[in-house]
């Protein structure tokens, strides 16, 4: 009898403890106890601040949530810690993917990446020159995108409407499986940044005068500016084409960036009018608006047509500018000087008198 109640109440315990939902997911090694205070910094050898600090909400909301604090700082083992190693963000974590039931990792992204524009090996496993200039994850990663899928009702939370987990819930019954896949889903079916956001990624490489001269490309960003597109964006158009637009194939993984003269490349010559005839852009587009040049430099050997026009029109304008400000000027000096002439007309004076 007493044994029966005791084995109970080991079990109550036992399940109270071992399976009972933890207030904090990631961290059954109480990482966050030391982690959540604020101040919880120092400045390093370099001179550099360093913060250590883990907000808690921040990382609860992230797509990481899931993820232990050990699963990617894989080599903090005891305390007070030895100095971190940094994260490998292509290791693999406890979860399964569930379409290839294998241990889930970013291995498949750092795989496209090798075989884009970005990869810092060449075909032939060769290290390309500047290898340092080649973005790893964490360049373009750099904070936390997430937007959410908002039309529904203005509200801007996660998913498209909280109503519609009512319908996944007439069959899928048990916890939360409903909400975790339809939040899943639904917070990816728009660009995670706004295109300013994502221009302004590109641009921490692209836009840098010195990574332009090492790698002999464009000021490409500052051109994109210039450019019909650029200056909607600028307005807060969401509907313009950002770089990704143009430079990933319609369908293919974000990551494969390709040069453009790469046949697959989004942009090499004769897919730019595929590019650009996508339903949501120029349906239509024929082979002439496909000709629009969206980087155009004045550089007279490259673009000695656009360079040539450029310097027309500036003299244009400098004539016209100049020729009607003198002609301002000579009003004016009338205006002022009503009786002023160079020429002395000689029977004026005499006669009037
Ligand atoms: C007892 C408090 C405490 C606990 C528990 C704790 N940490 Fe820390 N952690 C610290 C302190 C203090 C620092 C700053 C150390 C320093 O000044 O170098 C730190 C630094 C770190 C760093 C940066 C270290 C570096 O050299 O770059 C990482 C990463 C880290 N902790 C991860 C973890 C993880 C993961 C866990 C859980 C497995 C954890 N910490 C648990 C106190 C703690
Ligand atoms: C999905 C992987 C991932 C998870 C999960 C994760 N981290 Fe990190 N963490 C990183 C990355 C990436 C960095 C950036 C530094 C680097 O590259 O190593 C970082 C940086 C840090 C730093 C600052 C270290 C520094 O060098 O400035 C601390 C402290 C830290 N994490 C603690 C934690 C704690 C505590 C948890 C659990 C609540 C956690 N992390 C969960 C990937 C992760
Ligand atoms: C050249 C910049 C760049 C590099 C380098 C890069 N990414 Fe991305 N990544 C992006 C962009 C842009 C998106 C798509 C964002 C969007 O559509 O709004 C993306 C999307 C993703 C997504 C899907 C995110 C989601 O929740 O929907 C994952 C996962 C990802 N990247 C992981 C990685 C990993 C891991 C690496 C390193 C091996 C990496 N990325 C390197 C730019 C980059
Ligand atoms: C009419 C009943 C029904 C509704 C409504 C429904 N599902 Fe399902 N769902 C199923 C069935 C049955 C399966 C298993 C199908 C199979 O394995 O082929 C499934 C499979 C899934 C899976 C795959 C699970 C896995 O691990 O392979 C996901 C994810 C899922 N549903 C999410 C949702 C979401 C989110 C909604 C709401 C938007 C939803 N479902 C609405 C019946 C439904
Ligand atoms: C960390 C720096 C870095 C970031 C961030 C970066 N790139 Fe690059 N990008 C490079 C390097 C390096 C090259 C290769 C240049 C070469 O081949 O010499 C390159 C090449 C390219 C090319 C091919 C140019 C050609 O030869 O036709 C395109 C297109 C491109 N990047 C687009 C982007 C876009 C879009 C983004 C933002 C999502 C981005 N890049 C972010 C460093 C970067
Ligand atoms: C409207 C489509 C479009 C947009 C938007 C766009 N590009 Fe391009 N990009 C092109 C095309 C087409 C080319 C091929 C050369 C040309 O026509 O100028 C190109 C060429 C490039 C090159 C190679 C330039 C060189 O010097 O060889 C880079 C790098 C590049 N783009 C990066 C970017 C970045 C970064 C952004 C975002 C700021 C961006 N592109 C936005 C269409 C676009």
């Amino acid at each position: 009898m007493y044994k029966q109640l005791l084995a109970k109440l080991i079990i109550a315990i036992v399940c109270f403890y071992g399976f009972g939902d933890y207030s904090y997911a990631g961290d059954e090694l109480n990482c966050v106890l030391c982690h959540k205070f604020r101040g919880l910094s120092r400045i390093d050898k370099d001179g550099k601040f360093r913060l250590f600090y883990i907000n808690q909400e921040l990382f609860d909301s992230g797509p990481h949530r899931r993820n232990k604090c050990k699963d990617c700082h894989t080599d903090i083992n005891k305390i007070p810690h030895d100095p971190a190693k940094k994260v490998d963000c292509t290791q693999e974590c406890h979860m399964v993917e569930p379409s290839s039931t294998e241990k889930f990792s970013h291995k498949s992204v750092a795989k496209v990446l090798s075989k884009s524009v970005h990869s810092p090996v060449d075909k032939n496993g060769k290290e390309k020159k500047f290898k340092e200039d080649y973005p790893g994850c964490k360049d373009c990663h750099d904070q936390p995108f997430y937007r959410p899928f908002s039309i529904y009702k203005g509200q801007l939370k996660a998913g498209v409407s909280k109503r519609g987990i009512s319908r996944c819930k007439s069959c899928h019954t048990r916890g939360d499986f409903a909400e975790d896949f339809y939040e899943h889903v639904t917070t990816r079916l728009r660009k995670s940044r706004f295109p300013m956001e994502t221009i302004e990624a590109c641009a921490k490489c692209h836009q840098d005068k010195a990574f332009q001269e090492r790698h002999d490309l464009d000021d490409v960003v500052t051109t994109y500016k210039q450019t019909f597109h650029g200056k909607m964006i600028a307005l807060g158009s969401e509907r313009t084409p950002d770089c990704l637009d143009c430079h990933v194939v319609e369908g293919e993984n974000t990551h494969l960036i390709e040069a453009q003269d790469v046949p697959t490349s989004a942009v090499y010559k004769t897919n730019v009018q595929a590019t650009c005839r996508t339903e949501e852009c120029h349906s239509k587009a024929s082979a002439k608006l496909a000709g629009f040049q969206t980087h155009v430099t004045y550089d007279r050997e490259k673009y000695p047509l656009q360079f040539y026009m450029l310097v027309g029109f500036k003299a244009l304008m400098a004539f016209v500018l100049y020729f009607f400000l003198l002609l301002i000027f000579l009003e004016l000096l009338r205006r002022l000087f009503p009786g002023f002439s160079f020429f002395k007309e000689k029977n004026n004076n005499s006669g009037d008198n």
